[in-house]
């Protein structure tokens, strides 16, 4: 162990994300009794990106994740450890962190999926910057991706909410003050009903019947989800800005989970925060549940947005339900 430790800051060395070729326009649903109108106006979504046949979750992880390894300058022997946020891994097992790992052909690199569904991201990244803050590891390369398309009921209507992607981020050590300055996590089991897919796992095995009955994808109750939404993230964005002592205000960008734009609208009225600061790319991909947060975060940090000394807002929720917020320091 070493001795005078001193936990170093973790910055966001690098980003990266890969979206699929197939875009999906609103006018596909309507046959199934939806609307180009009634999605863009409810939902800010115009089009959603979704895999090609044979194209797994891993696919979209590892070119995200090799994005972000050369925007940071580094190469696949520099990272210590591979995370992925998921809810669609490659197979239930093993992790598609392996899968990830053997595409990046990343040999010296330890490798686990993170569950957390639309926090995934969020969560996942908190971890990585546990084990940089620790002293265990350098590098992290942290990966949400999911193709929801695999578990969506597509004569349903709320296949309308979802589209695949990836995005990823690499983490690393500094002494310089920037970085991550605060996480607050929170999970409540008693949500477990209002996103979920029920078959599949220990509780409800694979059997033809569950395939006949279409239980390997989701179910989701909307309201609950949207209520749920506008009550927690509020106030655990209130909650990180009390304890670090600073206001709404002095918050540059909001970078959050992509759920709907009336979601986002909502919270970013709750908390007083012109929407202006509140970044969105959800007309384009829609919901890509573990990709939202890198997706965006990399298609803003290209984009030249942010300065030294910005202070940015990561805010998400989920299944589970899960929900968190992070305070950044560019
Ligand atoms: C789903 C959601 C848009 C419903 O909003 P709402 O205003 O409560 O809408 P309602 O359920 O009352 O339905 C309003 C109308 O839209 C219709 N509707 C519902 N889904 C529809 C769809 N996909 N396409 C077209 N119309 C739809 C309903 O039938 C209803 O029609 P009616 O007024 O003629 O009866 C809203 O609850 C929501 O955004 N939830 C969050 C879901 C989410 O973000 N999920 C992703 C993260 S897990």
């Amino acid at each position: 162990m070493k001795r005078n430790f001193v936990a170093p800051n973790v910055y966001i060395r690098g980003t990266g994300s890969y979206l699929p070729e197939t875009v999906v326009p609103n006018a596909h649903f309507e046959k199934i009794g939806s609307s180009d109108e009634w999605i863009f106006s409810k939902l800010g979504i115009k089009e959603r990106r979704i895999v090609a046949n044979g194209q797994t979750t891993s696919d979209l992880a590892a070119e995200a994740g090799r994005r972000a390894i050369e925007n940071a300058g580094l190469t696949t022997d520099d990272i210590d450890l591979i995370l992925v946020a998921t809810a669609t891994p490659d197979r239930p097992a093993p992790s598609c962190a392996c899968f990830v790992q053997e595409k990046l052909q990343a040999r010296k690199t330890v490798a686990f999926d993170v569950a957390a569904v639309c926090s995934g991201a969020l969560f996942t990244i908190s971890v990585g910057v546990q084990y940089i803050r620790s002293g265990m590891y350098q590098n992290v390369l942290v990966i949400g991706a999911d193709t929801f398309s695999n578990i969506t009921d597509w004569e349903r209507r709320d296949a309308v909410f979802f589209g695949d992607g990836a995005g990823a981020l690499v983490l690393s050590a500094t002494d310089e003050d920037k970085g991550f300055v605060d996480f607050v996590l929170h999970s409540d089991g008693k949500g477990k009903e209002g996103f979920s897919i029920p078959a599949g796992g220990s509780e409800m095995p694979a059997s033809a019947e569950t395939v006949a009955n279409k239980l390997h994808t989701f179910r989701m109750d909307g309201k609950a989800v949207y209520d749920t939404a506008i009550q927690v993230v509020p106030e655990c964005i209130e909650e990180i800005l009390s304890k670090n002592s600073l206001t709404v205000d002095q918050v540059d960008y909001l970078i959050p989970h992509q759920p709907s734009i009336r979601i986002l609208q909502d919270i970013a009225r709750r908390v007083g925060m012109p929407f202006e600061k509140v970044k969105t790319n959800m007309d384009k991909y829609a919901n890509t549940s573990g990709g939202t947060i890198p997706i965006l975060l990399d298609e803003v940090h290209r984009a030249g947005t942010f300065s030294g000394g910005d202070l940015l807002l990561f805010a998400a929720v989920g299944a589970g339900w899960t929900w968190g917020t992070a305070l950044y320091k560019w």
